[in-house]
């Protein structure tokens, strides 16, 4: 048995400093999703130094609550203070991963997770004792979350940058050719396709009534006839040979039957299809991840939200970090060839596999 006098005292306090380090930060990252919901951070980026009754009156909230939520980002040394006027300042520097503006860089939207997750912690711990898991239905704002991080992303992306990674796939889509996007949530990748490319038909497929509903709201709202978005669980996806492109973008690790799927996603291509499989960049083995920049991040995404929900639909529950080699094999046992497993600057959470089906 270990005794106290055996420890290694300063590998202890460098733990307890760690330890409080992941207290305090957990508590900035709770407080980062208010400042984000709230519209604080857009609106401190666009304001010199100013009061709390300034800021709140700006963001037209209570001034009470948006004081203490700025002491938090003072001594989170996100909001610089200045005690002579007390007045608050979100440097530019920070505005830039933290603000609307900033685009694919607005890290503050992930932090709206959190909170997310907390909402289901008592069913997780009661899955850790009974098994089983936690339903879709009980994340109420899981698909308004999703569908804000891939909006800012595919607007950004989508046409300049993840298209061009599959060779001849930009003048196939202006030739116009057959599209469809599996586990499409909100539609924005679809939306964003089919805008760009009107000569080409695009099918978004989700089992998810809020996610195709709104999805089919935008397709109207921008006025796309060639976007169409039908509820369908896509393990039981019976289309053959129908499809020239198939797309997932962070949609097959939580699939409850993850093998059936992509099998369905073979059948479903035409012979010489391409399926582009966007997915998590790790590696299937936990050694190999213990440097991953995003590694803590992705396993508590895996037990809050990826794993569980699919474990309650009585699947595999394969787990966000199933990793790239395990996806290879996987795709293909599909009798898809992966042709090239590709990464884009910027982007250190996902794999980009471009495989084919042979002709
Ligand atoms: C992590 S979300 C990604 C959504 C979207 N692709 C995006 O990037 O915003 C996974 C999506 O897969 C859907 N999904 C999971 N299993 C499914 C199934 N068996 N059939 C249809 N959709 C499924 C979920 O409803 C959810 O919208």
């Amino acid at each position: 048995m270990t005794t106290i006098s055996d420890i290694d005292q300063g590998k202890a306090d460098a733990f307890a400093d760690r330890m409080m380090g992941v207290l305090n930060d957990a508590s900035t990252a709770m407080m980062v999703s208010l400042g984000h919901r709230t519209g604080l951070f857009n609106v401190m980026g666009d304001m010199p130094p100013s009061t709390s009754q300034q800021i709140a009156d700006a963001a037209k909230l209570n001034e009470r609550y948006v004081r203490e939520w700025l002491g938090g980002m003072v001594v989170s040394r996100i909001i610089d203070y200045t005690p002579d006027g007390k007045t608050y300042a979100l440097p530019p520097e920070h505005a830039a991963f933290m603000t609307q503006a900033a685009g694919t860089d607005n890290l503050a939207t992930f932090a709206q997770f959190f909170a997310l997750f907390g909402l289901v912690e008592d069913q997780i711990v009661d899955s850790f004792h009974k098994g089983g898991g936690v339903p879709y239905s009980q994340y109420p704002t899981f698909q308004k979350i999703m569908g804000e991080i891939s909006s800012m992303v595919h607007d950004a992306s989508m046409v300049d940058t993840i298209l061009p990674l599959v060779p001849g796939m930009t003048e196939k889509l202006e030739h116009g050719i057959d599209v469809a996007d599996i586990g499409c949530g909100q539609g924005r990748a679809i939306n964003v396709m089919a805008r760009a490319f009107p000569k080409s038909r695009f099918v978004g497929y989700d089992f998810s009534d809020e996610g195709f509903s709104t999805a089919r709201a935008e397709a109207n709202a921008w006025g796309l006839t060639n976007a169409t978005f039908e509820a369908q669980d896509v393990s039981d996806l019976t289309v053959k040979g129908k499809y020239d492109f198939m797309t997932s973008f962070d949609a097959i690790h939580d699939q409850a039957k993850p093998g059936q799927v992509l099998q369905a996603i073979a059948d479903a291509l035409k012979p010489g299809g391409t399926y582009l499989m966007v997915d998590e960049d790790a590696s299937t083995h936990l050694e190999k991840n213990l440097d991953h920049p995003i590694g803590p991040l992705l396993f508590a995404f895996s037990v809050f939200h990826c794993m569980t929900v699919a474990l309650a639909l009585g699947g595999e529950g394969l787990g966000t970090v199933w990793g790239i080699e395990l996806a290879q094999e996987m795709l293909e046992a599909t009798g898809l060839k992966v042709e090239e497993i590709k990464r884009v600057d910027g982007d250190i959470e996902n794999s980009y596999f471009i495989t084919t089906k042979p002709s």
